[in-house]
């Protein structure tokens, strides 16, 4: 079983390419919506509640986990992948870094306040390309108002888009024409980003994790044997289960029942 971890919903938008890529294998869904968003927390918090989650999913049968989550993995990879060696983690950040990491220009970040103050796609950018992305090449704008207003459903209209058109504000003065969003959550807003900004390049998780994981798995085989392939779906939420169900039936485009659990 695959293990997908988010706050939240935005997690969803790495799923759906991941279960339409890989639609043998099982899956389960967890959006810790009860406790969203996460971006604004603490490292002590995000790493409590990140790790209760990748508890919960090794103890349903997960044997690979991965942290959809920028947030979290920014704050809580690594120390979790030190402390649950039996339990495979991964986390997007460092694929969408890879994805990023050849482009030519100047490259801005959109993410919460937590994967910004972590430095971490700068730091792992800088790694994998220190030369061509040198730090004044990459700039970072953390947008609180974002996913708050994701998690309430408000994906369209003016209060969004007066936020966006706020964040951007500084990729426009710095000609920036190739984003990362570093969150999960906005590709759920990527047209109205596209739209403020329509010579950008968008660079997202969804478009990248696929790939990514496929190559893991060819490279770690003793894993992928025990990955079971049922095309089971499970869809767990520490918030309200109806409110999941609907949002993640308009996303997903079929029915889904979401079943709550309490950490
Ligand atoms: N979707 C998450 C991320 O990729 C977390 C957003 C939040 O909970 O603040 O960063």
């Amino acid at each position: 079983m695959i293990g997908v971890f988010d706050s939240g919903y935005g997690g969803l938008t790495v799923f759906k390419p991941l279960a339409e890529k890989f639609p043998k294998y099982d899956f389960i869904y967890f959006g810790d919506n009860a406790r969203a968003p996460y971006g604004s927390r603490s490292q002590e918090e995000i790493h409590k509640y990140t790790r209760q989650a990748v508890d919960w999913l090794s103890k349903n049968g997960c044997e690979l986990v991965i942290l959809a989550c920028n947030t979290a993995s920014s704050q809580a990879l690594r120390k979790i992948q030190q402390e649950t060696p039996d339990i495979k983690v991964l986390g997007v950040l460092i694929l969408v870094a890879e994805a990023v990491a050849k482009l030519d220009g100047k490259i801005g970040i959109l993410a919460t306040k937590a994967t910004v103050e972590s430095g971490a796609y700068v730091r792992e950018i800088q790694k994998l390309n220190a030369v061509e992305h040198p730090m004044f090449n990459i700039l970072q704008v953390a947008t609180p108002l974002l996913v708050p207003l994701i998690e309430a459903g408000k994906i369209d209209g003016p209060e969004i888009k007066e936020a966006i058109r706020e964040y951007l504000k500084e990729f426009e003065r710095g000609g920036i024409k190739n984003i990362i969003l570093g969150c999960t959550h906005y590709p759920l807003i990527k047209d109205l980003i596209q739209a403020e900004l329509p010579d950008a390049k968008i660079f997202e998780s969804p478009s990248v994790i696929p790939a990514s994981l496929k190559n893991y798995l060819s490279r770690h085989p003793e894993i992928e044997k025990h990955l079971s392939k049922n095309d089971v779906r499970r869809y767990i939420t520490t918030g309200d289960p109806e409110k999941f169900s609907k949002f993640a039936k308009e996303f997903l485009n079929m029915e889904i029942v979401a079943e709550k659990i309490v950490l």
